[in-house]
């Protein structure tokens, strides 16, 4: 089986329309996606932030994304359902599913790097948003402690009807339990589904909503719907500049874009969830820069290598590959002009700017990155920051995360059983 990973250049016609559209309907397998700070989202601040405010809670959010990646890539256990608090508490792009019969409407935070199916259900304790009513479902079903699935959940133990599981991080904790029932992504229904009924969470910052976990292990969505969407999806993310604007997911190898670049995905046994890439070199403007190969190498062993993440904003680079980016970007834009930093950029520009390209070049494909995607410019526009940040440096970093910013306003495919892909110019 061969893996690849696709990216296509011709998606702006894609996303919606200036006005927020918040009823729009989900057609055929696909699911409109929206930031979670649109007009749209219910998670939105309840005050409009700043430019400034809300690029620095995204990139403390995204701090602390890192480092739970790292800690997946540095541990050898098996992937746990419903992983990951900070994910569930911090998500970017959410997609409406319908779960139960007759269906129930809940917003899910779409995750590439999770397997976790995560919903919170009727009378969770310390649950904050909508919540699914298990009673009310005539399709809903507990799985019981003999089953299969239940191997794969954190700290299971077995309850009276059930199988449950809890989740400790921190001061904080989670418990669920593991159930099925009928899950509907956009006109495609899901039968017996199997995801963690959220019953209880406590700490300082409960789960507003439900995860849908886009990674590829063994409870994830792409396993459970094997034989409807053949592990194959897209989507396109849009722009965080308007927040109104919406994107899409796409599920299954209908209606997928058939002239592509591609290159393999790889695959890490000990985090089978992460979609890999061989990213091989970056070009800024004309130059290929400087970079130690052991900074980009894949290895299973560490973790380390290069990611795609949807949870992720803003592109992070571990240290030497950073510097030698940053530098070169640095030199082609001038290196008389001052260089000011916002939050964690450490390279913004107080006066209008020249702006060299940024290519990524990953094994058959190479990227280059339109001024949107590399860019964040003040709304008042005189600010402009490199919109990429070394990898924190509190942690063991070894990963290379392409992140939702990088990746805006392009169709991406993953395509796990392999079609082939055609270039695009
Ligand atoms: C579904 O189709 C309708 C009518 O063609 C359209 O207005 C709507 O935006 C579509 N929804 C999605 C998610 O594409
Ligand atoms: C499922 O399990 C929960 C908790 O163990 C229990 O309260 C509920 O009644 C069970 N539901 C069904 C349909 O078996
Ligand atoms: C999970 O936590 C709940 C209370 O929060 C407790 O009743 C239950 O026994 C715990 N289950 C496991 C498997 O540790
Ligand atoms: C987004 O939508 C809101 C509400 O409809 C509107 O007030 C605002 O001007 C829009 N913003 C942009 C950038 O189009
Ligand atoms: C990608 O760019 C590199 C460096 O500029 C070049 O050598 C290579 O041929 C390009 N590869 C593709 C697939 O375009």
């Amino acid at each position: 089986m061969k893996l690849t990973l696709s990216l296509l250049f011709l998606s702006l016609s894609l996303v919606q329309g200036l006005n927020p559209k918040c009823d729009v309907q989900d057609n055929g397998s696909t699911l409109q996606v929206i930031h979670v700070f649109s007009p749209c989202s219910p998670f939105r601040p309840s005050k409009p932030l700043s430019w400034e405010e809300s690029v620095l809670q995204m990139q403390a959010k995204d701090t602390t994304r890192l480092q739970f990646l790292d800690s997946l890539v540095a541990r050898k256990s098996i992937v746990p359902i419903a992983s990951g608090r900070q994910i569930i508490q911090s998500p970017t792009y959410i997609v409406r599913a319908k779960i139960g019969t007759p269906p129930q409407t809940l917003l899910l935070a779409m995750d590439t790097s999770n397997d976790a199916a995560w919903i919170p259900c009727t009378a969770c304790d310390g649950c904050a948003s909508t919540l699914f009513a298990p009673e009310k479902s005539t399709t809903f079903k507990n799985v019981s402690c003999a089953a299969p699935e239940c191997k794969q959940v954190p700290n299971p133990g077995c309850g009276v009807s059930s199988r449950n599981f809890n989740l400790t991080y921190g001061s904080s904790s989670i418990a669920a339990n593991l159930v099925q029932d009928t899950i509907t992504l956009a006109t495609d229904p899901v039968p017996s589904y199997t995801f963690g009924c959220v019953s209880k969470t406590t700490g300082t910052s409960a789960p507003p909503q439900g995860l849908l976990g886009l990674g590829r292990g063994p409870l994830s969505l792409l396993s459970q719907t094997q034989n409807l969407y053949q592990s194959t999806f897209s989507y396109c993310l849009p722009s965080f500049k308007s927040l109104n604007f919406s994107g899409s997911l796409r599920l299954g190898p209908v209606a997928q874009p058939k002239r592509i670049k591609y290159t393999p995905l790889l695959k890490n046994p000990r985090r089978s969830s992460l979609y890999y890439v061989n990213l091989e070199a970056i070009r800024v403007g004309r130059k290929v820069v400087d970079i130690p190969p052991a900074a980009l190498a894949f290895n299973p062993t560490t973790g380390a290598g290069t990611i795609f993440d949807s949870g992720t904003v803003f592109t992070r680079l571990v240290a030497p590959v950073y510097v030698a980016v940053r530098d070169e970007f640095r030199r082609r834009v001038g290196p008389k002009l001052t260089v000011t930093s916002l939050g964690g950029f450490d390279t913004c520009y107080n006066v209008p700017i020249v702006v060299p390209t940024i290519t990524f070049i990953f094994t058959g494909m190479n990227v280059t990155l339109p001024q949107d995607n590399i860019l964040i410019h003040s709304t008042a526009g005189s600010t402009t920051c490199l919109a990429m940040a070394g990898a924190p440096d509190n942690v063991n970093s070894v990963l290379n995360v392409i992140a939702n910013m990088q990746q805006q306003n392009h169709r991406v495919l993953y395509d796990v059983p392999n079609s082939r892909g055609w270039c695009c110019s």
